[in-house]
């Protein structure tokens, strides 16, 4: 199974013929993305990236982290965007919930917050820290600043010395950080032109910083591998990457303009952010896409539940579950039952937990809201690399089926460019 689709509460809402009619567009959308003749072609890579990456880049990336995770406390990851939100979401995904790991990964960057670079800065104090900057143009404001600021705490701590604790992740000739590595000697990963910021977890924007936290990052691959395989061919019913993106973008034309990413694993929390922005960025533009929108159950379902059952008809949800019962913890047995809960005694969380999930499909369903199941497996390595890779094919083929091309974004670009003219930045316009 790995990550399939669960039509069972969609039917209702959505007709045979309805998927049938979309088979034809996808089967013309697929055939020209992997022929790489569809829009933004020239942001392909990741597609076979999977199958492609070099032996030789994945022993640098383990060499590098293997020695950070010997010699640092800490690793900085700076960057914004694609450039971190994989990372964050791979690592709270599947290293545990408690406790401080023996490495420590923190992020700077994505921020302008003055209060947040202090605190990280007397955090950091008396501790052994390396950073690795990532940044594909090498010339985004919020993580250069981040950048410019730690490399001084940096260099004012070890001299000399901290060009060997700085990590740079960049566009193999251009940019910014490109000029830092060549001249001041810092040891550096490609990020490959051909492979945009949201669809870059994969390579060694995600890889370095994932392998010093300590994950798995052959069995993430390993994962993504298969996908790559499983999820190379148009028919909707072999391919739910797919068959989830056509029910979204039937369910769109409808007028469910927003999609609730709904997880019953708490550890999701940053997964969903990595989500929003490989949909939002990708479909959000010409006046079209689909809101991405995310909530945790069953915490939300005590705050934004209330909405979802019966506030505006705008939404649907996909809810996403991991199968496998992974964990023992299981409810205990009590003499005297006070709370009247010995009707579960003996049953694991996680049977509860999917209790929580149908009997909110069911309400939600109930309430007029279109719900699509998605399950994965089990929740570790491999299968995380399954599903990134299953949500960046789904993704690119949503676009494609709403008409915009998936990998460009020029109201990200339009902020950006605001920036440098509000601040002055030399040889742009004047907006002050
Ligand atoms: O997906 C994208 O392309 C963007 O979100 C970028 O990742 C983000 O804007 C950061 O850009 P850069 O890596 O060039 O600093």
């Amino acid at each position: 199974m790995t990550v399939s689709l669960n039509e069972k509460y969609i039917k209702e809402f959505v007709e045979e013929d309805e998927l049938t009619a979309m088979q034809d567009f996808i089967e013309v959308a697929h055939r020209k993305m992997h022929e790489k003749k569809s829009m933004g072609a020239e942001y392909l890579g990741w597609l076979d990236w999977p199958s492609s990456i070099k032996e030789s880049e994945l022993q640098k990336i383990e060499k590098s982290a293997e020695e950070i995770r010997q010699e640092m406390d800490v690793l900085i990851v700076i960057g914004i965007g694609g450039s971190y939100l994989g990372t964050k979401a791979v690592k709270k995904l599947l290293r545990p919930s408690f406790g401080l790991d023996s490495m420590q990964i923190i992020y700077a960057g994505q921020n302008l917050s003055g209060r947040y670079m202090e605190d990280l800065l007397s955090y950091i104090e008396g501790k052994n820290v390396a950073v690795n900057v990532i940044s594909k143009s090498g010339t985004t404001t919020e993580p250069a600043i981040a950048f410019r600021t730690i490399r001084k705490w940096l260099y004012d701590q070890y001299g000399e010395d901290a060009a060997k604790r700085i990590i740079a992740t960049t566009d193999a000739s251009e940019g910014a950080l490109r000029k830092s590595v060549e001249t001041e000697g810092f040891q550096s990963f490609e990020i490959p032109p051909d492979i945009g910021g949201r669809y870059s977890v994969l390579t060694a924007v995600g890889l370095f910083p994932l392998a010093v936290a300590g994950v798995d990052i052959r069995s993430l691959l390993d994962g993504a591998k298969q996908a790559e395989k499983d999820l190379a061919e148009p028919n909707l019913s072999a391919n739910h990457a797919y068959l989830y993106a056509a029910y979204r973008q039937i369910l769109n034309m409808r007028g469910y303009s927003t999609e609730v990413l709904a997880s019953y694993e708490p550890a999701m929390t940053a997964f969903h952010e990595w989500w929003k922005q490989l949909f939002g960025e990708s479909e959000g533009k010409q006046g079209k896409g689909i809101f991405p929108a995310s909530v945790i159950y069953s915490t939300d379902l005590h705050s934004l539940g209330q909405y979802l059952q019966n506030g505006r008809r705008i939404l649907f949800e996909t809810m996403v579950s991991f199968e496998e019962d992974q964990h023992s913890s299981k409810i205990p047995f009590d003499e005297e039952n006070v709370d009247g809960l010995n009707y579960l005694a003996d049953k694991t969380l996680h049977e509860v937990n999917k209790q929580a999930l149908d009997a909110a499909a069911l309400a939600h369903v109930e309430g007029g809201v279109p719900v699509l199941s998605l399950e994965v497996q089990r929740l570790d390595d491999f299968h995380t690399g399954y599903l990134i890779y299953f949500f960046m094919k789904a993704c690119a083929m949503s676009a494609y089926l709403s008409g915009v091309n998936p990998f460009d974004q020029p109201g990200v670009e339009l902020y950006k460019q605001n920036m440098f003219e509000l601040l002055g930045k030399p040889g742009y316009g004047d907006k002050r």
